[in-house]
């Protein structure tokens, strides 16, 4: 019999792509999470590294050790739900939020919002401080979700690095924050404790984008730098759910990197601002 250091290059990639095949279905088999359309090549970066991490040699060593370890999975699933994110990431998107979606939301008596994805929830407290500072927060509802409850945990405590206060209050004043930035937080040790109000109107619930279902109806869905880890089955899937989720005249916002764009979903937005990804749903 052949082994493993006698496979050629070719036959080695052959392999590991129905090892990876495996360990994905097992993954989904045992504890539910669905990894198995994202896309391919960070994903099978990202397991290498735990396989690594693990002091394993191969994708099924640690498939065995996943099954039988869920204390490997949960280290994985971090590995897997790259949480990145920022204050005010993308400064010009919360300025044209203000500016496109922020009249329209004066409309209504009431606003629900859902962030999808909103790892440890920086994103949402920003949204919030906007919506505070344009005199809208009292009548808004945030339902802020991820798939991994560790970032969640983060999110509910709303304390950030102290030493990235000064990147976030640049962004805050680019995004057209009225305040000063240092309002909003009381420093101690290292972290910044955001205020505890802001999370007054924001429910923190875990939710997995590929498995489950809608579960109310919204005026905006922000779900940004999520969908670029998934393959295009899989993106067109969560746009239907956020197709379904959205009131009419609803506003979609995504990535800077995510588009509507060529998906069977296109035809039912308008672009509220075609740079910032902002979408309003018209049928
Ligand atoms: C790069 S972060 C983006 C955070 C934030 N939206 C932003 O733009 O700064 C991606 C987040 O998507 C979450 N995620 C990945 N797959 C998911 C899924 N199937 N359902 C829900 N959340 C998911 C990850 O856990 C992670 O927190």
């Amino acid at each position: 019999m052949a082994s493993k250091v006698d496979e050629q290059p070719a036959e080695r990639e052959g392999v590991d792509e129905i090892e990876l095949a495996l360990l994905l279905e097992g993954v989904y088999r045992r504890y539910g999470f669905d990894f198995r359309e994202y896309a391919p090549a960070s994903l099978r970066r990202r397991v290498w590294r735990r396989v690594h991490a693990e002091g394993l040699t191969t994708i099924s060593a640690l498939q065995d050790k996943l099954l039988h370890d869920p204390a490997a999975m949960e280290r994985l699933l971090l590995d897997l739900s790259i949480n990145v994110t920022a204050m005010f990431r993308d400064p010009t998107f919360y300025s044209t939020f203000r500016e496109k979606v922020v009249p329209q939301l004066r409309t209504y008596p009431f606003t629900r919002i859902w962030v999808a994805g909103c790892s440890t929830g920086e994103e949402v407290y920003s949204l919030a401080i906007l919506l505070l500072e344009e005199g809208l927060y009292d009548r808004t509802r945030i339902y802020a979700t991820d798939i991994n409850e560790s970032v969640l945990n983060r999110a509910r405590a709303g304390v950030f690095p102290l030493d990235k206060m000064r990147e976030y209050t640049q962004n805050y004043i680019k995004a057209g924050g009225q305040r000063a930035f240092s309002e909003y937080y009381l420093a101690k040790y290292d972290g910044a404790q955001f205020q505890r109000s802001l999370v007054d109107n924001v429910v923190f619930a875990q939710h997995n984008l590929v498995s489950d279902r809608s579960f109310n109806e919204f005026n905006v869905v922000i779900c940004r730098n999520v969908m670029i880890y998934f393959d295009r089955t899989l993106q067109e899937r969560v746009h239907r759910l956020f197709y379904d989720s959205l009131v009419m005249f609803g506003v979609l916002a995504l990535g800077a990197k995510e588009t509507i764009k060529f998906s069977r979903f296109e035809g039912c937005y308008e672009e509220l601002d075609a740079n910032e990804r902002l979408y309003k749903k018209v049928s």
